[in-house]
């Protein structure tokens, strides 16, 4: 085969991609014609599955994902560029610490996952021993399932809709990368219960990363809303991992119980007024100039909006009430793309025009052991904050 065939999921949101036989084996071998392809159809459809991917090597996924930011700028000291949480995700108070580690050789990518691979196993060319951590909603919200739901019910939660974003310093990436290298059988399901009297739940795989349109949810507020969202300004804490790491989220990952105990800024690490992050809360797709409704609703510290010529500003309990209210209707279950997970699978993702989330709960459900998954994820900051166009 020699062109690329694109399959679109329902609605148009999503799709599937078959390379060109030269690529197979590596995308980012794709022609500049080709690729140009690829990335138009990751701005139409947002998410794009290339299955079989399994033999991606991370200097390759590191170089695709590079590919689809003109902006991205290398640093002056290794010729190349951030990972898109720089180095502070590391940091022992993150709320991302547990979350992965990095490939030796190529420090952009991260493995993430759960369990301990040896060195020379698939996915693992570190020379030692791996452990990861699946992260699992129980640590982080505010009202957890029993031992009970998620053992013999098979439940599970949104662990944190999110967009990859520091949310500090640097700006948010365009695009994620995530490449499924060992993971469970995707015919294992669980449930999510959203549990908030609209009697909604979601049967999804084991594991599944879910996402939802950024550009539907836009188009769902009402017109007032619309006009709220285009004239506000979305201001995140300084350092806002380590601001809400004793915060613990609501039962569907959307946004942070207010109940004080946030860290006071005086007792985060230095942090500098100017690297504090004020992002639209519309960014505008480049390519289809859709509106998307962008937000890190966890993260989030005060919202700014502009009406007439004065600005209101909501502080943080009132900003999260009304982020919750703009954000809700578009978790739906019906709204969502829950990806069951085959190995080789690469998902790539437009960050600033989808939210996504992991689900799944992988300790002692293997028969009482842990299931075992390993993933490399690439995204790198770029050089430019996404905007509004008007
Ligand atoms: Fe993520």
């Amino acid at each position: 085969m020699t062109k690329l065939q694109i399959k679109p999921f329902d609605r148009n949101f999503g799709c599937s991609i078959e390379l060109p036989s030269y690529a197979r084996e590596d995308p980012s071998l794709l022609t500049p014609n080709d690729f140009e392809e690829l990335r138009t159809a990751l701005y139409n459809y947002l998410v794009v599955i290339i299955p079989n991917q399994e033999k991606l090597s991370p200097k390759s996924q590191y170089l695709l994902t590079k590919m689809f930011d003109k902006t991205i700028v290398d640093s002056k000291d290794d010729g190349e560029a951030n990972y898109g949480h720089g180095k502070e995700f590391r940091h022992e108070n993150s709320v991302l610490k547990k979350d992965g580690c990095s490939v030796k050789s190529q420090p952009q990518v991260q493995i993430l996952g759960q369990g301990t691979f040896k060195a020379g196993e698939p996915g693992n060319e570190n020379g030692e021993d791996i452990h990861l951590t699946h992260p699992s909603h129980t640590t982080f919200h505010h009202e957890p399932l029993s031992s009970e739901q998620i053992r013999e019910k098979n439940q599970t939660r949104f662990y944190r809709w999110h967009i990859d974003s520091a949310l500090y310093g640097l700006s948010p990436p365009k695009v994620t990368t995530l490449l499924g290298i060992k993971v469970p059988p995707s015919s294992k399901v669980q449930t999510i219960e959203y549990d908030d009297g609209s009697g909604d739940s979601l049967q999804l795989s084991q594991g599944a990363t879910c996402f939802v349109s950024g550009k539907e949810a836009f188009d769902r507020l009402s017109n007032e809303e619309k006009d709220f969202a285009l004239n506000t300004i979305v201001e995140y804490a300084p350092h806002p991992y380590i601001f809400i790491s004793r915060a613990k989220a609501t039962k569907d990952g959307l946004t942070m119980v207010s109940e004080g105990k946030e860290l006071s800024l005086s007792d985060l690490p230095d942090w500098e007024e100017e690297k504090i992050k004020k992002l639209p809360m519309v960014w505008t797709n480049p390519l289809t100039r859709e509106h998307h409704l962008q937000v890190h609703g966890c993260c989030l510290y005060k919202l700014h909006t502009k009406k007439g010529n004065k600005i209101e500003t909501l502080e943080m309990e009132d900003a999260r009430k009304k982020v919750y209210s703009l954000m809700r209707p578009a978790i739906a279950s019906k709204n969502v793309l829950a990806h069951g997970w085959s190995e080789g699978d690469l998902v790539i993702f437009f960050n600033q025009g989808v939210w996504h989330s992991v689900t799944g709960e992988f300790k002692g459900m293997n028969n009482g052991l842990d299931e075992k998954r390993l993933m490399h994820q690439c995204n790198i900051a770029s050089g430019e904050d996404p905007v509004t166009v008007f």
